[in-house]
């Protein structure tokens, strides 16, 4: 238990201005409008231009959920980032942001989940204000996936968009009904081969060979992801309730990893959830990785569906594998 209680001050999202739609697609790969649509439920996304780059989108999103926040940015005290399509692979795209903003004498770090980040990133900012390190926490999910894709690839390249979800955490005074009341984060790292990049690190670096075999881009086993993503997105979920003494029929809302619309109708099944409790965007993004929660939730808030006071459990399935919720009261 810590001193204090952290709560979701606001939200704020991005997105790319350029769509591109399932018909688009029909013209670059072996695939159909109809395939996309039943087998996933997308129907567009939006995609980066060439001159974007992770932290441009993630800047925007920042902007959005500090306005909305109304914390003024010398408040913020920690920028956390989650993101494995950031702008280099080092220094971190959290320090850019950091720069972005005139912010200056705080720490900024990435965080490496796939798309479980946001997740992770929420779970450790939570403790920085639990033990009272800090009072207000910027927490960025960004993704430009499009750019580690195999457009050759119609297993892979149909499913990813870019954008950029953000929110700022903070510390929950006594009379605030806003709290995070849970979150919890796991991980296999022993089922990381089916969901990787796998070039570009120390063990295999850049070479001719492995740009020409394509190994700079997404690499997913789809069929071997589905089947984990609902049973660990359902774990995670239960537990943060089973310990809370809550049961789903408390839940207001729940704001599932838009990664396919079957396994997001699988989860709300097996929680016996209603679909009117599931907040979806994905026929309008695609997956856009770590950014799919917050900008699912950025966007139900501005929309007036989740208001504050509703119980709200946002949960994750990713790279590595990881997967993580965060049950909250917005
Ligand atoms: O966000 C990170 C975590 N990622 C996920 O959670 C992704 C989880 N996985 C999925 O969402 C699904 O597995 C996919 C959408 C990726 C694939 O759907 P599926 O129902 O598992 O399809 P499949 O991979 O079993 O493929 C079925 C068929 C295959 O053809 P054959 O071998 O049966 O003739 C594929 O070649 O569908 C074919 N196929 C396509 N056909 C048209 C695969 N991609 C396409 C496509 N267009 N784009």
């Amino acid at each position: 238990m810590g001193l204090y209680f952290a709560k979701f001050s606001a939200f704020g999202s991005y997105a790319p201005a350029k769509i591109l739609t399932n018909q688009d697609l029909e013209k670059m790969v072996d695939t159909s409008d109809e395939w996309i649509r039943t087998r996933t439920g997308m129907v567009e996304r939006h995609i980066a231009s060439k001159e974007e780059a992770a932290s441009d989108l993630a800047y925007q999103a920042a902007l959005n959920a500090i306005e909305a926040s109304q914390v003024r940015y010398k408040e913020i005290d920690l920028i956390i980032v989650a993101t494995i399509s950031g702008d280099y692979p080092f220094p971190s795209t959290a320090c850019i942001i950091q720069h972005k903003l005139g912010l200056k004498n705080i720490p900024a770090f990435d965080i490496s989940a796939g798309c479980t980040g946001f997740i992770y990133a929420c779970d450790v900012a939570r403790q920085y204000i639990e033990n009272g390190i800090a009072r207000h926490i910027l927490v960025i999910g960004v993704e430009i996936v499009t750019k580690i894709t195999n457009w050759t690839d119609r297993n892979t390249c149909v499913l990813f968009g870019d954008a950029s979800g953000a929110a700022v955490i903070s510390r929950s005074e006594p009379t605030d009904i806003s709290r995070i009341i849970d979150t919890k984060i796991d991980a296999d790292g022993s089922q990381g081969n089916f969901l990787m990049q796998a070039a570009g690190g120390s063990r295999l670096p850049a070479s001719h060979e492995t740009v020409d075999a394509n190994q700079h881009t997404v690499y997913m086993e789809g069929n071997r992801i589905f089947k984990n993503a609902i049973k660990s997105m359902y774990a995670s979920s239960d537990e943060l309730l089973r310990r809370n003494n809550l049961s789903p029929a408390d839940l207001d809302w729940v704001i599932p990893h838009q990664a396919n619309l079957r396994i997001i109708k699988a989860l709300a099944d097996k929680m016996k959830v209603p679909m009117s409790k599931v907040i979806v965007n994905i026929q309008k993004y695609g997956n856009t990785s770590s950014a799919t929660v917050p900008l699912a939730t950025d966007e139900a808030i501005r929309s007036k569906k989740i208001r504050r006071g509703d119980i709200m459990l946002l949960t994750s399935f990713g790279a590595g594998l990881t997967w993580g919720s965060v049950l909250a009261r917005y």
